[in-house]
């Protein structure tokens, strides 16, 4: 079968590893880089010997491919969802699709008119404690009925290998970091939102122009109810992760946002630890979802992740948000009218 040929768009800090991740694809290969900045397009022609690189859209039409991955900031992607779709190719977008609930839900609509899939990057839904999660809930701890989700960064957004846009950006915890969360309880708790409590702020000591903490109690349809915490702007550099499933005969508690996975039954003293596979951060997640693109290409499979779905996680960004200025819960339903 023939390989398929990837135009990246957006050669900046997470391209980097999706250079690595698609060219150690035998069913894919690189055949475009494009960025308006020189230094970024040089360094990654220098490994994608034989692409062809440039720094204007125009390339979307005229280099001979078959799928378009976005590695660009969310915010501004019109002209890039609008070349995509025009050349009719396929998208994998990286997360958030947009930077508004608006735009995202115009970008899934321009799609899904000019028939082109569109994917969007939720890699932690790859990853294998997710998966175990889901097996450990399908087992005899059995279903969540509430859960309390931890996350404490000292994220230095000026640190060279980082992007520099999250800085000044409205909502930067929300948009980039707790996108990924709220998805997370989606998928697992198979579950949609229906109302959402929120506070967000800025500690004072916080380098992010517009709030990095976020505080909000989220209640799914299913009666499932989460008390969630996430900061960029934690004051102690290590990292603190907790993610911690009350289920109806006992506990899961995730210990790191990449694995260390354990349950317990109501009397059990200790945690049992579930085996995980060897896993490459930022690298295994996404050659296993990459997988999942090229098979929904290639019609074997349904395709994750869609932009469609991806609404229902933004709209939680969105909840918090109002929620957050009003000082009232947002109902999810009236957040669609
Ligand atoms: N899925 C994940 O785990 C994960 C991790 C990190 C970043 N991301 C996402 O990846 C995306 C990119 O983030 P990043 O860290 O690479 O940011 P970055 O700022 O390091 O890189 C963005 C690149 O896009 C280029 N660019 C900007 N406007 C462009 C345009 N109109 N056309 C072409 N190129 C343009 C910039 O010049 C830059 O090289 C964001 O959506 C971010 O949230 C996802």
């Amino acid at each position: 079968m023939n390989r398929l040929r990837f135009i990246i768009v957006g050669l900046g800090a997470r391209a980097q590893y999706w250079i690595k991740v698609i060219s150690a694809n035998p069913d894919c290969e690189i055949v475009g880089l494009i960025d308006p900045l020189e230094a970024n397009r040089q360094r990654a022609a220098e490994q994608c010997p034989g692409a062809a690189v440039s720094d204007s859209l125009d390339l979307i039409g005229s280099v001979g491919a078959d799928a378009v991955l976005l590695c660009t900031p969310p915010g501004g992607r019109q002209a890039q969802m609008e070349a995509c779709c025009k050349a009719g190719l396929p998208i994998l977008a990286e997360k958030p699709l947009a930077d508004s609930v608006p735009q995202a839900r115009d970008y899934v609509a321009m799609a899904e008119e000019a028939g082109v899939p569109l994917m969007v990057v939720l890699n932690f839904r790859y990853l294998p404690v997710t998966r175990q999660t889901l097996n450990l809930f399908a087992g005899e701890i059995g279903k969540p009925s509430f859960s309390r989700f931890t996350y404490e960064r000292w994220r230095d957004g000026h640190q060279p290998h980082l992007n520099k846009y999250p800085l000044t950006m409205q909502h930067p915890m929300l948009w980039e970091q707790s996108i990924h969360h709220f998805d997370l309880m989606r998928f697992v708790y198979g579950a949609e939102p229906v109302s959402v409590y929120s506070r967000t702020f800025n500690p004072p000591w916080s380098m992010y122009a517009d709030d990095a903490n976020v505080s909000a109690l989220i209640t799914f349809d299913n009666g499932i109810v989460t008390q969630y915490q996430g900061t960029w702007q934690s004051n102690w550099a290590v990292p603190g992760f907790e993610w911690r499933h009350e289920c109806a005969t006992g506990v899961v508690i995730q210990k790191d946002q990449f694995g260390s996975l354990g349950f317990a039954s109501r009397a059990d003293t200790a945690l049992t630890e579930v085996p995980l596979p060897p896993y490459r951060q930022w690298i295994d997640d996404a050659a296993t979802l990459l997988e999942s693109f090229v098979a929904a290409l290639r019609g074997e499979s349904p395709l994750e992740c869609s932009g469609r779905d991806h609404l229902n996680s933004l709209q939680m960004v969105e909840a918090c948000i109002k929620s957050s200025r009003t000082g009232e819960a947002i109902q999810i339903a009236d957040l669609q009218t």
